[in-house]
């Protein structure tokens, strides 16, 4: 029988698509993903996200497609690109379709200066028709956030900010590069209520060099005062061969496999006992939080940005590196700026890879999505809605004897359920099936 560790040493997807973005090619072309956009519902309400790679700084553990800027230039010429995208696609659905929600991920959208932000919500508006009751989200850097950025995020109908915060303890942020008081924070949180900004999200990271149990109830024990409706607790997911900057973290600091896994059960411990409910794998929220709602709803789901109530049938990315999901499968753009700037100066998507989804992918990724949102998947209701046989899983389930001998997961017939002292180690369930993981492509992180 396999131990806790070797088992947990496994590296994994964190399964915010399926299949994975390893497992994107070329062969989903700017003329393919044009024909999925001219395909999709016209009546059915779009998904929005865009993404600005910039930071001021870098931060050594970032996992998230950024450059480092010193200057505003190239944050201009890119805005000139993305509104140029925006129009491109706008056109493909023809305009004023509905949308019901917005995401700004990165790098940091708080680098755009007021003006900017208001040219970019300006073109979105301006070419589709935003639902009133739109949510829409913004990832946050406290370092350096004002109140005019505030003022602006508010103008244009900002409805949620994604605080990041990571980790509170000096040798950790010093570690990582990113040093960052709680009162930064607290002033951003200030700010963000003050403008009517109220539904707020704290992502913190454990794993961390030179974190500790202790320095992670710290760490919670200084934000919960802040009382966000949601935290994020990602596992870091330390990849230096695929993120060179990461080498800057000596793997002599990085805690081990059942270091880590207890550091996620301290979070999780010290926010259950402040109220929140533990969502997924590494989100938490107050029980009246639409996220928690969704949950105990049965309709919570998993896309690029994590865990989601958003339930349009297709998301588009904009950006850079942005990936989009539509009912026939996923596209990814081009990431290097200069490439992106090159499509769409010929008139193209600026499409690089993708996936077309089969009717296995679709069943796959249906059990993936609920084990990683519910803990739970009846494998024969799903095998009866895509129309395949129960038997096609039959391999998956022989691969879990493992975490069954541990007691990660319990397999009662056609019904699989992690139990939820493990859900920290969901991954490791949800890649057993995982049609594409044992064919070498991909650089994952730890499953914990
Ligand atoms: C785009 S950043 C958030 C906004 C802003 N750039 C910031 O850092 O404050 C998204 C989040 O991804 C998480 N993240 C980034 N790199 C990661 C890594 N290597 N492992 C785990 N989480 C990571 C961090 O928690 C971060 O807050
Ligand atoms: S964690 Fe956020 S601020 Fe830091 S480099 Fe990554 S995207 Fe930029």
């Amino acid at each position: 029988m396999s131990t806790i560790a070797e088992l947990f040493a496994a590296r994994v997807p964190r399964y915010t698509s399926y299949p994975t973005a390893p497992h994107f090619h070329s062969g989903i072309s700017a003329d393919v993903y044009r024909r999925w956009l001219e395909e999709l519902d016209p009546a059915e309400p779009l998904s929005l996200y865009v993404h600005i790679p910039f930071c001021d700084t870098l931060c050594w553990f970032c996992g998230c497609h950024t450059t480092v800027v010193n200057h505003y230039s190239p944050v201009t010429s890119y805005l000139e690109l993305l509104l140029e995208e925006i129009e491109l696609v706008a056109r493909i659905l023809s305009p004023g379709r509905p949308v019901s929600h917005i995401h700004w991920g990165g790098g940091s959208p708080t680098l755009l200066n007021p003006a900017d932000i208001r040219r970019l919500d300006d073109a979105v508006r301006r070419n589709y028709s935003i639902a009133k009751d739109v949510e829409f989200g913004i990832e946050i850097d406290p370092r350096g956030f004002a109140r005019p950025l505030a003022e602006t995020l508010a103008a244009i109908g900002v409805t949620r900010a994604s605080i990041g915060v990571q980790d509170c303890d000096p040798v950790v942020q010093r570690a990582i590069n990113r040093i960052q008081a709680i009162e930064t924070t607290a002033n951003a949180v200030e700010l963000l209520r003050s403008v009517g900004i109220a539904r707020l999200n704290v992502d913190l990271i454990y794993g961390l060099p030179h974190q500790t149990i202790a320095g992670i109830e710290r760490t919670a024990d200084a934000v919960l005062p802040l009382q966000p409706d949601r935290f994020a607790i990602f596992g870091y997911a330390h990849v230096p061969s695929f993120k060179k900057h990461q080498a800057l973290i000596p793997e002599s600091a990085l805690p081990g496999i059942e270091e880590r896994f207890a550091q996620a059960e301290a979070a999780h411990a010290r926010l259950c006992a402040h109220g929140y409910e533990p969502v997924g794998i590494d989100h938490y929220a107050k029980p009246d939080d639409p996220m928690a709602i969704a949950l105990r709803a049965g309709r919570l789901a998993r896309n690029f940005q994590g865990y989601t109530t958003d339930k349009a049938s297709a998301l588009i990315g904009l950006g850079a590196s942005s990936i989009g999901s539509a009912p026939q499968g996923y596209v990814q753009n081009i990431t290097d700026v200069p490439g992106y700037r090159a499509a769409l100066a010929s008139g193209r998507l600026p499409v690089a890879r993708g996936v077309a989804l089969t009717a296995e992918d679709r069943a796959r990724r249906a059990v993936i999505e609920r084990l990683m949102c519910d803990l739970v998947v009846d494998l024969d209701d799903v095998a009866a809605f895509y129309g395949i046989k129960r038997s096609n899983f039959d391999d998956a389930l022989r691969s879990l004897d493992g975490l069954q001998d541990l007691g990660v997961v319990t397999v009662d017939r056609a019904r699989i359920v992690v139990d939820a002292r493990w859900r920290a180690a969901t991954r490791l369930v949800c890649a057993a099936f995982d049609g594409y993981l044992n064919n070498g492509v991909g650089r994952h992180a730890l499953a914990v």
